[in-house]
């Protein structure tokens, strides 16, 4: 069965009798309101709408030896079908091996205007202040997380203490700041120093994840283009992108089409994501690729690092229905399983972009997908929409003036 072939309607049955979802999360999707009034005035200040993005799912994603529907929310239509079709070709070849780190968070508590005793100080209470945060929020502990690390680093008159913090499956930014918060108190006490500022780092340093794909070369095949040379074009391409930061931000870009999409559909902060990916890009002094494409033992090997800044319990998480509904269809049990997913959506656009790229061009795909869009800016409406799109694909020919030359000739028939 081909899902993109269904109506919406049909692959909501589809999710409800494959135990994706339950009979509420059913209507929920029948509904087309994904926020109640409460809920949305209580998310936001100033509230007057909802802003609507598609939601939908890419399919064929093996991580780990699982399989996953992924819920993505994007506005550029040929994102899932990118995701899906990379998906595939990776798991025909064995599907996506990833290694998670675990959760750790980092926060800055700033001292400023500090005395040349202030660090030996703050050294002698180490264990101390280790202690004080982790007695800020009792229930972490309780769910297993807490302080890991606790550094000082001295700036000229300004001392940072930077913590690292295990917040198991949350997110992490309210458990952090909380206590940091409360132990700059303790530490101003202790050294009789103004606190400048307390806050969480959104750096991804501690929250790495590694993406790992063999692809066989007859997955990586075109009509015209034999799947061996279609890797090394890969690979070049990729080495391109090292040595072009121009490039390399493109390269990066389609990754960050599926993360992004699956950070939203979640409920996750995604400026929190694009922060910390921007930082990791950039973590050598000079923008990089954050995948790397290498032929290896006769298959072409993908490897993609970088942070997923995210949560699974939480915030909007828990209270938006959406972003519970996306967990479901992913049967995903905690906030590692998460990161994991999304990082292999990654490396699955990342692959269908460049196969793409150094085989036909990206555009032939994309202006197929985008034509419904296309002929919904024209005017289309009802089944107009998939007759003027149909007729534009056969045409090839993308063009708003010929879109709404399509729908006139169809409406005079
Ligand atoms: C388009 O949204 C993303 C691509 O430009 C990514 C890339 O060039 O690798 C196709």
């Amino acid at each position: 069965m081909k899902l993109y072939e269904l109506t919406d309607e049909e692959r909501i049955n589809y999710l409800l009798e494959n135990n994706y979802i339950n009979n509420e999360q059913t209507d929920l999707l029948k509904s087309r309101k994904p926020l109640s009034e409460e809920l949305a005035d209580s998310l936001s200040e100033n509230q007057v709408g909802m802003f609507g993005l598609p939601y939908g799912f890419a399919t064929d994603f093996t991580v780990n030896n699982k399989d996953y529907l992924v819920p993505m929310s994007i506005e550029e239509p040929s994102v899932i079908a990118a995701a899906s079709n990379g998906a595939k070709r990776i798991r025909n070849s064995g599907g996506f091996t990833v290694t998670v780190s675990d959760h750790i968070v980092y926060g800055q508590i700033v001292l400023e205007s500090v005395k040349s005793d202030t660090l030996d100080l703050l050294k002698q209470k180490h264990d101390d202040i280790i202690q004080f945060a982790d007695d800020a929020h009792p229930s972490l502990i309780k769910r297993g997380g807490g302080v890991r690390s606790l550094e000082f680093h001295r700036y000229d008159k300004m001392i940072e203490l930077e913590i690292g913090v295990d917040t198991v499956d949350a997110m992490g930014a309210n458990i952090v700041n909380t206590i940091l918060e409360k132990t700059s108190k303790e530490v101003s006490t202790i050294t009789g120093r103004d606190v400048l500022c307390s806050i969480l780092s959104n750096s991804g340093a501690g929250q790495l994840v590694t993406v790992r794909a063999d692809v066989d070369f007859d997955q990586l095949q075109t009509k015209a283009m034999p799947g061996s040379e279609v890797a090394e074009r890969i690979v070049m391409l990729t080495k391109f992108a090292q040595v072009s930061v121009k490039r390399a931000v493109t390269h990066n870009k389609g990754i960050m089409n599926g993360v992004d999409a699956v950070v939203l559909a979640t409920g996750n902060d995604f400026r929190a994501q694009e922060a910390a990916t921007q930082e990791f890009a950039g973590q050598t002094g000079v923008y990089q690729p954050l995948s790397n494409w290498k032929i290896i033992d006769g298959k072409l090997h993908g490897e993609l690092v970088m942070p997923v800044e995210i949560g699974s319990v939480g915030g909007a998480i828990s209270s938006m229905p959406m972003a519970q509904l996306s967990l479901a269809i992913m049967k995903i049990s905690d906030s590692k399983e998460l990161r994991a997913v999304i990082g292999a959506v990654g490396l699955a656009n990342n692959l269908s972009a460049l196969r793409a790229l150094v085989t036909t061009g990206i555009q032939a795909g994309h202006m197929s997908l985008q034509s419904k869009s296309l002929a919904v800016t024209a005017g289309a409406i009802g089944n107009e929409i998939g007759l003027v799109a149909k007729e534009l694909n056969k045409q090839k020919n993308y063009s708003l003036d010929n879109a709404k030359k399509v729908l006139k000739e169809l409406r005079n028939k």
